[in-house]
């Protein structure tokens, strides 16, 4: 009984957007209004998008400080919010799709002026992928901002996701006067308060009454009705059972900076986002009111300071009760681990745990134990599916530059690859290794970090690749004719997949052409794609 309450109770989620459309702005007032925070300005701002590629050292300060940003738990109106944060700089997108795996929905942050921007489109690329549960929160409408209508369109168009407003903007921009809440029928007037909550809905029975005019003025109350009376007639009544399953997202509206309409957010977000989801692992479904413990890791963090090479790894837990000090069994390793100090994080705020539920996030300090993906078990041999890799954009030779240093680059590459931090394909052809990443702020990490921790020098050398693509076939012969005559192109990822590297569109739609028994997929998680 006590497990079912605890699952019951909880909602973990993440907050995803291009950066700057006010997603740590967003994360702080959820906080602040879930009373985790007494005032703005806690949640640290990881925004190296603002300094030079160059200045990598900061960004790594700002991991170190996001450490304990990772996860911030609170209580809100009975229930256990565990908000995932995600990295807002692009090169660090593959973060971002990981924490993806840990959560069971999503808030997605988009600002009014700019609409939908690249990173929220690759963002909900991975959303849909793995039918995510997704709440658009529209902000900054204190800006002059896209006609509500046209960005409606554009969201359901550059997203692929049906969308239904539940609360509708009053003006935008310097007309901006509040919103009209669609389930509740009350508006909630706008004020623009930096510290202070707006919690006033009034009431509307009718939206005839003439206190429309007395409140909105004339213009902005006929607006509302006719804007109201279109929306009824454009959409159905808010499906649950759509937003649940991915294909429907609810959408409001507001100014985080301005601390509103993040009431409505939260306590509709609590109301229909789901509790904790069954998860997927290779042998069978996991689910969460199973007794016995499971959970997997979707992110490691290192450890800044390289005479503590320990690191912390953030494990999700899927089913069952973890308790501290007790023997898991971590099923890539076959062995029995116990944790001394699994740590859970609070806004500003972290501490050590007994006890943990499913949809909860521990924090268990590493001494090179784990690798993303790792499941951990009271004794079953599972290993949870789900963490997808999808193609580097930029793609680089590592070359050793001190022979005498091999080893060490060797395991210090080797465990940087388990942190996430890049990809790496190894080609038979010429024993070559190639790191693939995101973002040409990787390559700089990799470098200072090899040198720093492991005491290795290696410099990157450009290769023509643009794109990686995992291979399949139902025919094992056919598959073995093109990895062997297409050598050149071929490498194989950390798990010994093959992938096919790429320079251009053409280089693929020629290999399918001549090879039209080959598939190609553009993640390493094609094989679950419904
Ligand atoms: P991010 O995490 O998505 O990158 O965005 P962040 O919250 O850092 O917000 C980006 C910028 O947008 C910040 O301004 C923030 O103050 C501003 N912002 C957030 N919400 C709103 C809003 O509702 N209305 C308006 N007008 N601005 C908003 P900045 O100048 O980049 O940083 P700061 O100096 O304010 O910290």
């Amino acid at each position: 009984m006590k497990l079912e309450n605890e699952i019951k109770k909880r909602r973990t989620f993440g907050i995803i957007s291009h950066p700057d459309a006010g997603k740590t702005t967003l994360t702080e007032k959820l906080l602040l209004f879930g009373g985790a925070i007494q005032q703005a300005g806690t949640v640290k701002r990881s925004k190296p998008g603002k300094t030079a590629t160059s200045d990598f050292m900061e960004i790594e300060k700002q991991r170190g400080i996001s450490v304990a940003t990772s996860v911030m738990g609170f209580e809100y109106k009975g229930k256990k919010i565990n908000i995932l944060d995600t990295p807002g700089h692009k090169d660090f997108a593959e973060d971002t799709y990981r924490t993806l795996t840990a959560v069971d929905s999503v808030i997605l942050v988009v600002d009014c002026v700019k609409g939908v921007e690249e990173q929220t489109e690759k963002l909900m690329a991975v959303c849909r992928l793995r039918h995510i549960p997704v709440i658009i929160f529209v902000n900054k409408m204190d800006r002059e901002g896209k006609d509500p209508f046209d960005l409606l369109d554009e969201l359901e168009k550059k997203l692929n996701i049906s969308t239904r407003p539940l609360t509708w903007p009053i003006g935008i921009g310097h007309t901006f006067k509040g919103v009209y809440h669609l389930q509740a029928k009350g508006l909630k007037l706008y004020e623009p308060v930096k510290k202070g909550v707006s919690e006033n809905l009034i009431a509307v029975q009718d939206l005839d009454d003439k206190m429309l005019e007395r409140t909105l003025g004339n213009n902005a109350a006929q607006q509302l009705r006719d804007d109201v009376s279109l929306l009824e007639g454009l959409y159905e009544p808010f499906d649950l059972s759509l937003y649940r399953s991915g294909y429907l997202a609810p959408v409001f509206y507001g100014s985080a900076i301005n601390n509103f309409g993040i009431r409505e957010l939260l306590d509709t977000f609590i109301d229909i986002a789901p509790p904790p989801l069954e998860r997927s692992a290779n042998e069978r479904t996991i689910k969460p009111d199973e007794p016995q413990f499971t959970g997997f890791i979707f992110k490691i963090h290192a450890n800044l300071d390289p005479k503590h090479r320990d690191r912390i790894a953030f494990c999700r837990i899927c089913s069952g009760q973890f308790q501290r000090n007790t023997f898991y069994y971590h099923t890539r390793l076959q062995k029995k681990l116990k944790f001394a100090s699994p740590t859970s994080f609070m806004a500003d705020s972290k501490s050590v745990v007994d006890e943990s539920w499913p949809g909860d996030v521990v924090g268990l300090y590493d001494a090179g134990n784990f690798k993303i993906g790792d499941t951990l078990t009271e004794g079953e041999d599972l290993q949870f599916l789900g963490i997808p890799r999808f193609s580097p954009e930029i793609f680089r030779l590592l070359e050793n530059t001190d022979p005498m240093k091999s080893k060490q680059l060797d395991k210090g590459i080797n465990q940087l690859i388990d942190e996430g931090v890049a990809q790496l394909f190894f080609q038979e052809l010429g024993n070559r290794k190639i790191v693939g990443t995101v973002g040409e702020l990787q390559f700089e990490v990799i470098k200072f970090r090899l040198l720093h921790e492991y005491g290795a020098s290696c410099a990157f050398r450009s290769v023509e690749y643009t794109k990686a693509s995992w291979i399949s076939s139902s025919d094992p012969v056919k598959l073995q004719n093109f990895l062997q005559q297409q050598s050149r192109r071929i490498a194989f990822d950390k798990d010994g997949n093959p992938v096919f590297l790429s320079s251009s569109a053409w280089d693929i739609t020629y290999a399918l052409e001549k090879h039209p028994d080959i598939r190609l997929h553009d993640n390493s998680e094609w094989q679950r794609q419904r």
